[in-house]
């Protein structure tokens, strides 16, 4: 499951399978994030224990860390150093996992799966789950405020800011409850639907990868025009990989992604293939990767952008 532990593509082979494999640069990150995991996160021996065992759990239960590769590629297209970049990364996967902690909970999603093992409240108990996820998000904003010491106050300023916002009634959390609501409504006239979900995805999922990429920006000093682009590739990215997960939660094979399939039409919720089909989500999803290349080659040409570039095809296609 870990993308860390998959190995590298073979040049030139066409095997569909080798072709679903995440790129390297993917892994490269990722074992560096969890390194960086591993220093900023209390020890499960520090007391309480039982609240620092259960953050690292969540954290190194095995995750894709597309947050953390966001922002150290976003900070790389703006001539940010990958060591600088570093623990702002693992912040904001600390926030992902929290995000993800409490969307499992049996009053949101009530899923007992995540990255392939028990759900975080399943393998130790609700009130842990609760605590671990917003001790995770506060040792998060505390780490924005600090880290990387090489930017200025006011740039660390501005991704406290910008991650509080991303988080908060009008990023991730709003969207988290529009998604409970949207459990609820009744027909609604397809434009509004489509409105309605857009506005959704953009806030519980868009609004998290999106200010993954500005804050790198700002880590490495972007100027505004950097990181309006940053901006514009987050918001088609975000729509991008929620359609693919949404996607997924029909044709996924559970083993690959790690969670229970078929929890949204049991759910009810309102999903791009329960309201475009999955041949139309497809189609969505296919031009959310052409806007998310676009914003990517307004960027100046550098590895991180090819990298970027890359990261839009294992997205579009990924099996996890
Ligand atoms: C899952 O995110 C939750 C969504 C926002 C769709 P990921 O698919 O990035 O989850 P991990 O971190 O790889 O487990
Ligand atoms: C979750 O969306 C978005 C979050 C803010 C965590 P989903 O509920 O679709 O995510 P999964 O499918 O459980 O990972
Ligand atoms: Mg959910
Ligand atoms: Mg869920
Ligand atoms: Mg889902």
């Amino acid at each position: 499951m870990r993308a860390s532990l998959a190995p590298r593509p073979t040049p030139g082979s066409r095997d569909r399978t080798i072709l679903l494999l995440p790129p390297g640069f993917l892994s490269e990150i990722a074992a560096l994030v969890d390194q960086e995991l591993g220093h900023l996160l209390p020890a499960e021996s520090v007391d309480p224990a039982r609240l620092h065992s259960a953050m690292r759990y969540s954290s190194f239960a095995g995750g894709k860390r597309i947050r953390p590769v966001l922002i150290v590629l976003g900070g790389e297209a703006c001539g940010g150093k990958r060591q600088d970049l570093l623990a702002p990364a693992a912040a904001m996967e600390m926030i992902h996992c929290f995000s993800l902690i409490h969307d499992d909970l049996p009053a949101l999603d009530n899923d007992d799966l995540r990255r392939g093992q028990p759900s975080l409240h399943r393998q130790f108990d609700e009130a842990t789950a609760i605590l671990a996820g917003d001790a995770l998000l506060n040792l998060a904003l505390e780490l924005l405020a600090l880290t990387p010491e090489s930017a200025t106050a006011e740039a660390r300023n501005a991704n406290v800011v910008s991650a509080a916002r991303a988080v908060g009634t009008f990023g991730m959390i709003g969207g988290q409850m529009a998604d409970l609501l949207g459990e609820k409504v009744g027909p609604l006239a397809p434009e509004e639907a489509a409105t309605l979900l857009e506005s959704i995805h953009r806030r519980k999922t868009g609004a998290l990868l999106e200010a993954s990429l500005t804050i790198g920006g700002r880590c490495a000093g972007a100027s505004s025009v950097k990181l309006d682009a940053l901006s514009r590739l987050g918001q088609s990215l975000g729509l991008l990989f929620q359609i693919r997960d949404d996607i997924l939660d029909i044709e996924g094979d559970p083993e690959k992604i790690g969670k229970t399939a078929g929890k949204d039409i049991e759910a009810a919720k309102l999903t791009y293939p329960s309201l475009f089909g999955i041949e139309g989500s497809k189609q969505r999803l296919k031009q959310e990767a052409a806007d998310s290349r676009q914003s990517i080659l307004e960027l100046e040409p550098s590895l991180a952008q090819d990298s970027l570039l890359e990261l839009v095809r294992f997205l579009e296609d990924r099996d996890h």
